[in-house]
């Protein structure tokens, strides 16, 4: 098959490539750094074409609600759009645990994103994974400074080379809505880990878990995040992991 992955320069979408790339696929990378901008649409006709599945894995870093929101329908209307003309016949996007119990902003758009892509015109598969374990080390490193700031979160973790592979495996299959979702194998205090990362990997900091405001808040820290029902389970522990990073 051919697929293209959008953000398939990011944490998530490097390892989507080489998963498919491994399972025998052509893969097509689509990023701005490779010259195709999602909200605008620039380079996405070229980059589509001969395609037969997509896998979204793009993604805004910010802390506005609206900006996620507004970046995440744009993508998937855009993406969706440019689908329909090349023919591509399988939409896969991953998304996150818990979304629809966390009132969070970017939650909510991820949320939206889910629903404007199933309601789409080309067949659509959302995979909700947790957190990556990937994402402690993300936490430590985002801001530069001493002090790392960390939600109170109860989470359960799982590799993203593991989410990866299944996205892979979904993009292979017929489209199925929504997939069963996929953690890791333990519920964690997110502040532990990255504590672990900053102690065993570093950058060496201080970590400062602090409760997210309001209803949000509450979710996160009462295990709003973690799978509600059986799904899918990693088997990489975050410890192992953690072991492996260079
Ligand atoms: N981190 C977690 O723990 C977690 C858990 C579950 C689900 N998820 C979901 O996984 C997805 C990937 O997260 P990540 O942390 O791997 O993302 P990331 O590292 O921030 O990567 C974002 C990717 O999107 C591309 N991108 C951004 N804006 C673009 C634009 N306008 N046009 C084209 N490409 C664009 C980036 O490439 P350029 O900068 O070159 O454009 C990059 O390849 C997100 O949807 C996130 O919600 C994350």
């Amino acid at each position: 098959m051919r697929v293209a992955v959008a953000g398939g320069t990011g944490w998530l979408g490097k390892l989507v490539v080489t998963a498919a790339t491994d399972a025998g696929h052509e893969v097509v990378v689509i990023s701005r750094a490779r010259g195709v901008d999602l909200t605008t649409g620039t380079g996405l006709d070229e980059a589509l074409r001969g395609v037969d599945v997509v896998i979204d894995v793009s993604n805004i870093e910010t802390v506005s609600g609206a900006k996620a929101a507004a970046f995440f329908e744009t993508v998937t209307r855009n993406l969706q759009a440019a689908e329909v003309r090349a023919g591509v016949k399988h939409h896969v996007l991953v998304s996150i645990i818990g979304i629809d119990r966390v009132e969070w902003g970017y939650y909510q758009a991820k949320l939206n994103q889910e629903k404007v892509a199933l309601a789409g015109p080309v067949p659509t598969t959302v995979l909700r994974a947790a957190q990556f374990h990937e994402f402690a080390l993300q936490s430590l490193t985002r801001f530069g400074g001493p002090v790392a700031l960390v939600p109170a979160m109860l989470s359960q973790p799982v590799a993203a080379r593991e989410v990866a592979v299944e996205l892979v495996r979904l993009a292979e299959g017929e489209p199925r809505g929504q997939a069963p979702e996929l953690a890791g194998p333990e519920p964690l205090q997110m502040a532990d880990l990255v504590r672990k990362v900053a102690r065993q990997h570093g950058p060496r900091k201080w970590v400062l878990s602090f409760p997210l405001p309001g209803k949000a808040g509450k979710a996160m820290k009462s295990g709003g995040a973690l799978p509600a029902g059986p799904g899918l389970r990693g088997t990489q522990t975050f410890d192992e992991w953690l072991a492996n990073l260079r």
